[in-house]
C-alpha cells in the first residue's frame, strides 16, 4: 500500500493538464468514488490498526495533494477562459474618460497676456525667491516700509534678506538691468504675502505685472493701454476710473476701477452700490527706480501697472471666494472646461 501511495503522488505531482477535459480525466481517475485514491481508502479500511497509523497521514496527505492539484489547474483553466472572450454585460455603458482642462486662473492669465501680447508686450519671468535687491531695494522702497517685515512677506532667510516674492516688479527690475528701453514687457507669476487666509486673501496669489519705457512716455499712454485692456477683458462698454495712490516705486501712482461688470455701473451688491471695483494699481515709474537699473532718467520715461490675476479672474467669473482657486475641487474646475 505505501508502494502505491508513492507512486500516486508521484503521479499528481508529475501531472500537466492541456485542456479541461484532460483535468477532467484526472479528477475521475483519481478523485472521484471509483478512483484509485477512493481504492485505496476503501482498501485502508480493512488494515490492522498499527499498519492503519502508519499509512493514514500519507493517504490523507496523498488526496489534500491531488484535491490541490485540480483546484488550482481548474482556476487557471477559468481566469483563461474569462479573458479569452467578453464577458460582463458588453450592453453598460462604457467608462467615461474624464479630461483636464485649464484652471480658470491660467485661462485668465493667458488672456491677459494675449491682451498685452497685440499690444507688442513681452512675457519676462523671473525667479519666485528674490533677493532684497529685486523686491524691495531697486523698486525705491523706504528702510522701514512695512512690506520689509516679517508680518507681511515671508522670509526665508532673515540674515541675507532672501524672500519669496511678493510681487512680480521683481522681474521687472531685472528686466530693465537687463535690456535697454524701448522696453514693453509683462511679466506673470506666483507672489506670496503673509496673510491671513480668506474669501478676499490668501498667502499666495498670481499677478500680471506691466512695464513700459521709452523716450517721451506719459500718463496719457498708461491711462489708454489700461483703458484697452479692461475693454478687451470685460466688454466694449466698460469704463475706467483712476484714483491717486502711492507705491514706492511709481509717481504719480493710481488705483484703476472698472465699471461693475455685473451691473454696468448702476450698483449693485458686488460693487457695493458704488458702479466701480478696483482692479489694479499703476503709475509712473519712479525715475529714481530708472536710475537703480542704469536707465538714463533725463531721457526716458516709462508706466508700470500690476494687478491679480484671482482678482481679474473673480470678477470675470463670479467667483466669490478666492480660495476656490487652490482647493483643486473639481466641481469648481469643471465649470471652466468651456471657457476661453
Ligand atoms: N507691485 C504692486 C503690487 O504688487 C502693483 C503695481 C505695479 C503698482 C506697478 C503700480 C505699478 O501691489
Amino acid at each position: 500500500m505505501q508502494e502505491k501511495i508513492k507512486e500516486l503522488l508521484a503521479e499528481v505531482e508529475e501531472f500537466k493538464a492541456d485542456t479541461k477535459e484532460h483535468l477532467e480525466n484526472f479528477r475521475i481517475r483519481l478523485l472521484s468514488k471509483k478512483g484509485k485514491i477512493s481504492l485505496l481508502f476503501d482498501e485502508f479500511r480493512t488494515l490492522g490498526p498499527d499498519m492503519k497509523r502508519e499509512v493514514g497521514q500519507k493517504l490523507n496527505d496523498l488526496k489534500n495533494r491531488a484535491q490541490e492539484k485540480l483546484d488550482s489547474l481548474k482556476e487557471k483553466f477559468d481566469s483563461s477562459d474569462s479573458s479569452s472572450g467578453p464577458s460582463g454585460d458588453i450592453s453598460l455603458p462604457g467608462e467615461t474618460m474624464t479630461t483636464g482642462s485649464r484652471h480658470p486662473v491660467s485661462i485668465v492669465r493667458n488672456r491677459i497676456l494675449e491682451i498685452f501680447g497685440k499690444l507688442g508686450f513681452t512675457v519676462s519671468d523671473g525667479p519666485e525667491i528674490e533677493d532684497d535687491w529685486h523686491n524691495f531695494s531697486a523698486l525705491n522702497f523706504p528702510e522701514n516700509h512695512p512690506a520689509r517685515d516679517m508680518q507681511d512677506t515671508f522670509f526665508i532667510d532673515e540674515k541675507d534678506k532672501i524672500a519669496l516674492r511678493t510681487h512680480t516688479s521683481s522681474v521687472q527690475v531685472r528686466v530693465m538691468e537687463n535690456s535697454k528701453p524701448p522696453i514693453r514687457t509683462v511679466s506673470p507669476g506666483r507672489t506670496y504675502r503673509n496673510e491671513a487666509i480668506s474669501a478676499r486673501a490668501h498667502c499666495f496669489f498670481h499677478q500680471v505685472e506691466g512695464l513700459y519705457i521709452d523716450t517721451g512716455v506719459s500718463f496719457a499712454d498708461l491711462k489708454q493701454t489700461l483703458l484697452h485692456f479692461s475693454k478687451e477683458m470685460f466688454g466694449p462698454d466698460t469704463q475706467i476710473r483712476l484714483r491717486p495712490s502711492y507705491f514706492p516705486f511709481t509717481e504719480p501712482s493710481a488705483e484703476m476701477d472698472i465699471s461693475c461688470p455685473f451691473c454696468k455701473g448702476s450698483g449693485c451688491n458686488i460693487c457695493k452700490g458704488s458702479g466701480w471695483v478696483e482692479i489694479l494699481g499703476c503709475g509712473m515709474v519712479d525715475p529714481a527706480v530708472l536710475d537703480n537699473c542704469k536707465i538714463d532718467s533725463t531721457r526716458y520715461s516709462g508706466f508700470a501697472f500690476g494687478m491679480g490675476i484671482e482678482r481679474v479672474t473673480m470678477l470675470k467669473y463670479r467667483v466669490n471666494d478666492l480660495r476656490l482657486f487652490s482647493e483643486n475641487d473639481k466641481r469648481f474646475l469643471e465649470q471652466f472646461k468651456s471657457a476661453l
